[in-house]
């Protein structure tokens, strides 16, 4: 469903003033419905890789198919449906909220957006979903917990109908009872609803949990 083809990436070191390697001839193939761990410490380009992935950050080589569509060629209009289709969980879901609006206007934000039918009981329905009260769409992103914030993006991302996730160490700002909680919130909604995951963590441990099939990053190298 997406695959991505010898993806290069350097980062600029002022320190040393030169370029430096961050990804060397990365290639991947999610196939649909499966969920594919990305594994490697800290530091070692997993965001760089979820952000080529997602067209949010250019490669400086390499492509990026998905559904046998060169997405590297694409312009940003017509990157519109993989915006729906491919959706980011990310570390730091409050970055996701506009600090200024309620989280009902920010949950029906994209649905507007893609033009996508908007009403409560759809919004009601994703909420339970992530087992979250409607109480909490009265508030402003500051008013509910790290958790209740990651729920909520989970929550936005499902109202799109994605057929892929991407997951960026989703449970990694949460405590552990939190995390425990996320995680298995995310395993069944992936069973029931039969989407794609691309999770990535450097913990071992949720990586066996979550995923079919594990990949590790090494010296800026799937391996
Ligand atoms: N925009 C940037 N410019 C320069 N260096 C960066 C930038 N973003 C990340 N880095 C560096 O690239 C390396 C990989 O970062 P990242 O992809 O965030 O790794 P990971 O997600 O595996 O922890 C790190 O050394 C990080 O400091
Ligand atoms: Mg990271």
């Amino acid at each position: 469903m997406l695959e991505a083809v010898d993806i290069s990436k350097k980062y600029w070191d002022r320190s040393s003033g030169k370029h430096y390697d961050v990804l060397r001839n990365c290639s991947l193939t999610i196939q649909s419905g499966e969920a594919l761990g990305l594994m490697g410490p800290s530091g070692c380009g997993k965001s760089t890789l979820a952000r080529i992935l997602l067209r949010l950050l250019p490669a400086d080589s390499g492509r990026i198919i998905f559904r046998s569509q060169d997405l590297t060629t694409l312009s940003q209009a017509q990157l519109k449906p993989f915006r729906q289709q491919v959706q980011f969980i990310s570390q730091r879901p409050e970055s996701f909220f506009d600090p200024l609006l309620k989280l009902g206007a920010s949950l029906r934000e994209p649905l507007q957006i893609f033009g996508l039918p908007d009403n409560s009981e759809i919004i009601e329905s994703a909420l339970s979903t992530v087992k979250l009260s409607p109480a909490l769409l009265d508030r402003y992103p500051h008013q509910v917990s790290g958790g209740e914030v990651q729920r909520l993006s989970i929550a936005r991302a499902l109202l799109l109908k994605p057929q892929l996730l991407i997951l960026d160490e989703p449970t990694s700002m949460l405590d552990i009872s939190v995390q425990a909680q996320i995680l298995h919130l995310l395993k069944s909604i992936r069973q029931q609803q039969q989407m794609a995951f691309l999770f990535i963590s450097h913990d071992h441990d949720v990586i066996r949990y979550m995923c079919d099939r594990q990949l590790q990053m090494r010296g800026g190298k799937l391996v």
